[in-house]
């Protein structure tokens, strides 16, 4: 599966203004062209994309993390690569997660990893993918870490979720999942997962998903967000609000307060130099924020999504263009 058919169907439905959606295509247009992928492969990095993607190695992500907790926030990292179809390319990733759970465990730093089942064998063998998850999990938990697996297209929720159950039913309870607000079935899922004693990270989701099972419009998907958050808040071990829109961040607040949910039961998430201002306030205000900024050969991808949900963040590479 290619790099760029991932961000073709990456980017979030969202209703939005005519200019922006047709911003927003040509953004994923571009992100499907080999020609745009070497190009911001090659010099993205100078004109500004650092902004979004800090590190391509492991070791560089180590003192981001250590300035972040310096700031208060914890972090989280991950992988951009493509995805695993041999069990060869399953052991590459394995051993890159591993590498992470190993040096940010060593380093002493307040952060975790997120795991991504297309990395290990969810599109080939589930049988293989489990013990490689349960693997990585008894070693986070050796070191006291907590994993989490993120939630990716739709094709992949029942495995991913299955996944989950398993992973649980196993008595390992290091693990966190994710549910996207855009899909129909999450309403239904929560409440399966509940029983279980949930680690939730909620999104609104990040994938091009057709009508028939994924809400399009903004106002539908905020307020999935929200009836989401109204169950997992009380009732889940953790909810993960990971969110950059201060509306969604209100609410969770004002859930929170009538709830009196305490601070070990929540936390805030954004990714890396995302909403910066919301990131200084929650911090402000003393409440529990993690900040995610993965790493790894095809960060290309995940900078095309993040200019597709804002394209005025555009504006940095003409600006990096301009300075040079
Ligand atoms: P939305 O896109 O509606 O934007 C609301 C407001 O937030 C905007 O008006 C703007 O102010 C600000 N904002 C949003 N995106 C911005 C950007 N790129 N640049 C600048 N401002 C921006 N998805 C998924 O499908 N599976 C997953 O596992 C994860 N994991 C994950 C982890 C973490 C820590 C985060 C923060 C997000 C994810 N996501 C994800 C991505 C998620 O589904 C979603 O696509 C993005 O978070 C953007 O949606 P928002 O909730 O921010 O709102």
């Amino acid at each position: 599966m290619s790099t760029n058919a991932t961000v073709a169907r990456g980017i979030g439905p969202r209703a939005a203004g005519l200019g922006h959606q047709i911003a927003r295509s040509a953004i994923l247009r571009a992100a499907d062209s080999p020609r745009v992928n070497r190009l911001v492969s090659r010099h993205g990095m100078r004109l500004g994309a650092r902004q979004f993607v800090p590190a391509e190695k492991l070791d560089e992500i180590v003192p981001i993390f250590r300035e972040l907790n310096a700031q208060g926030a914890r972090a989280v990292t991950g992988l951009f690569d493509d995805y695993a179809l041999t069990p060869a390319q399953v052991a590459v990733h394995e051993h890159e997660y591993a590498r992470q759970v190993a040096r940010l465990a060593d380093e002493g730093l307040d952060a975790n990893v997120g795991l991504k089942l297309t990395h290990l064998g969810v599109y080939f063998d589930h049988e293989l993918m489990f013990q490689s998850v349960a693997r990585l999990l008894d070693q986070a938990g050796e070191r006291g870490m907590r994993l989490r697996i993120d939630m990716e297209e739709s094709a992949v929720v029942d495995a991913t979720l299955d996944c989950y159950r398993r992973l649980r039913e196993s008595g390992r309870d290091n693990v966190g999942v994710v549910l996207q607000s855009y899909l129909h079935r999450s309403s239904d899922d929560l409440n399966r997962l509940l029983p279980l004693g949930l680690n939730v990270r909620l999104v609104k989701g990040a994938y091009l998903e057709p009508a028939q099972i994924a809400f399009h419009s903004k106002a539908e998907i905020d307020a999935s967000y929200v009836s989401l958050l109204e169950r997992s808040l009380p009732h889940a071990e953790l909810t993960a609000i990971a969110t950059h829109d201060p509306v969604m961040i209100r609410a969770a607040l004002s859930i929170i307060e009538r709830e009196a949910i305490t601070p070990d039961r929540f936390e805030f998430q954004m990714l890396y130099g995302i909403a910066l201002a919301e990131q200084r306030r929650i911090l402000a205000a003393g409440l529990p924020l993690r900040i995610a900024a993965p790493y790894g050969p095809t960060w290309f991808t995940y900078l095309m999504r993040r200019l597709a949900e804002r394209p005025a963040n555009l504006t940095f590479f003409v600006r990096g263009a301009l300075n040079r």
